[in-house]
């Protein structure tokens, strides 16, 4: 790296401690700070943030990028105070994308071994003896087929399932039955009993997770939404559980985090709860993704991962 980059970094409830320091390692040359509300700062070339609040943006008027520590960028897209101009760019895999198939794969085993049906017998003190399974009973369809979409997608054909994937635009992926646009949702859904959604939370796929679609899926269908809250129709998925459409949902993302402590999902035992952990942004390989990023920029070089904003992701 040749320039002399000052950056910030800001994200309130992440220890930025260790962070700064794997900065300050990576790049020996730039004037690393870590943003406070109390302000007297210096203007940043870049801002890495996750969750800053809208007064962080103020006292940066010369940014060259805003790095986000994570995969969507769904949560800085919603704050008018987000500056127009400069590119926002997003953590592309760095690291996740084991963690999201590790993650999908167990949920979609649990569903296809039937574990959630003995977990259920083991609470009811009861011995079933179970039938074998067959994997070709639990076609798994991915909504999302980028940076972890694919990812999770080839994993899941690993583990034999047969496996679809809908995104936008179309896509060839090795054992993969792929789909693409709205033209093919239906076909997509009709092929699908259990349905992943890594979609980007934007307005075309905000509440997609609804009534309406999950009455396209195979009968007897499970839910696995690692992807945004917002995505999902909360009583919708309650409605269609109460009527066995859905059989049983793990849902890592919700619309309010922490999940409050009354939401209905709690009482209902077909619903697997975890606390948005399926794939934690990774220090090491963002750091080293971002530092990588910077030194293009500073080249004068093109990046990936740069945020379309008209899409939303
Ligand atoms: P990505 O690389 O941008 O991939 C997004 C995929 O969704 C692309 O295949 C895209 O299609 C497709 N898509 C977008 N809008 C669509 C639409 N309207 N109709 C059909 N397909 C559409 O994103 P990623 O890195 O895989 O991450 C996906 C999401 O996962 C993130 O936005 C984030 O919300 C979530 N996430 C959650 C966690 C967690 O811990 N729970 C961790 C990381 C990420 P094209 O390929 O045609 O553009
Ligand atoms: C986490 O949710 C992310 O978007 O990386």
């Amino acid at each position: 790296m040749t320039g002399r980059p000052r950056i910030v970094f800001c994200a309130p409830g992440a220890r930025a401690e260790p962070w700064l320091r794997g900065l300050g390692d990576a790049l020996p040359s730039a004037t690393i700070e870590a943003w406070t509300e109390h302000g007297g700062h210096e203007p940043a070339d870049y801002a890495i943030v996750w969750t800053p609040p809208d007064t962080f943006y103020a006292a940066q008027p010369q940014l060259k990028a805003i790095f986000n520590l994570g995969a969507g960028v769904d949560g800085l897209l919603r704050s008018s105070a987000l500056p127009a101009h400069v590119p926002l760019i997003r953590l592309e895999d760095a690291g996740m994308a084991p963690l999201m198939a590790e993650y999908v794969v167990q949920a979609a085993v649990r569903y296809a071994r039937e574990f959630d049906l003995m977990e259920a017998d083991r609470r009811a003190g009861k011995w079933v003896a179970r039938r074998p399974t067959e994997r070709a009973e639990y076609p798994v369809g991915v909504m999302g087929a980028g940076a972890l979409g694919t990812p999770v997608a080839q994993a899941l054909v690993a583990n034999d399932f047969p496996v679809s994937s809908w995104s936008r635009s179309p896509k060839r992926i090795d054992g993969v039955r792929c789909f693409g646009g709205s033209d093919e949702l239906d076909a997509f859904l009709g092929a699908t009993r259990i349905l992943v959604c890594l979609l980007p939370l934007t307005p075309e796929t905000e509440n997609i997770l609804d009534r309406r679609l999950f009455d396209r899926l195979m009968p007897k269908a499970y839910l696995i939404n690692v992807a945004r809250g917002r995505h999902l129709v909360d009583a919708d998925l309650l409605a269609a559980i109460a009527g066995e459409r859905i059989v049983g949902a793990t849902l890592d993302v919700f619309r309010e985090e922490p999940l409050p402590a009354t939401h209905p999902f709690w009482a209902e035992p077909r619903v697997t709860i975890t606390p948005h952990c399926s794939a934690l942004t990774q220090r090491k390989a963002t750091l080293s993704q971002i530092v990588e990023k910077i030194a293009r920029l500073e080249r004068g070089e093109v990046v990936t991962g740069v945020v379309d904003r008209g899409r939303g992701y």
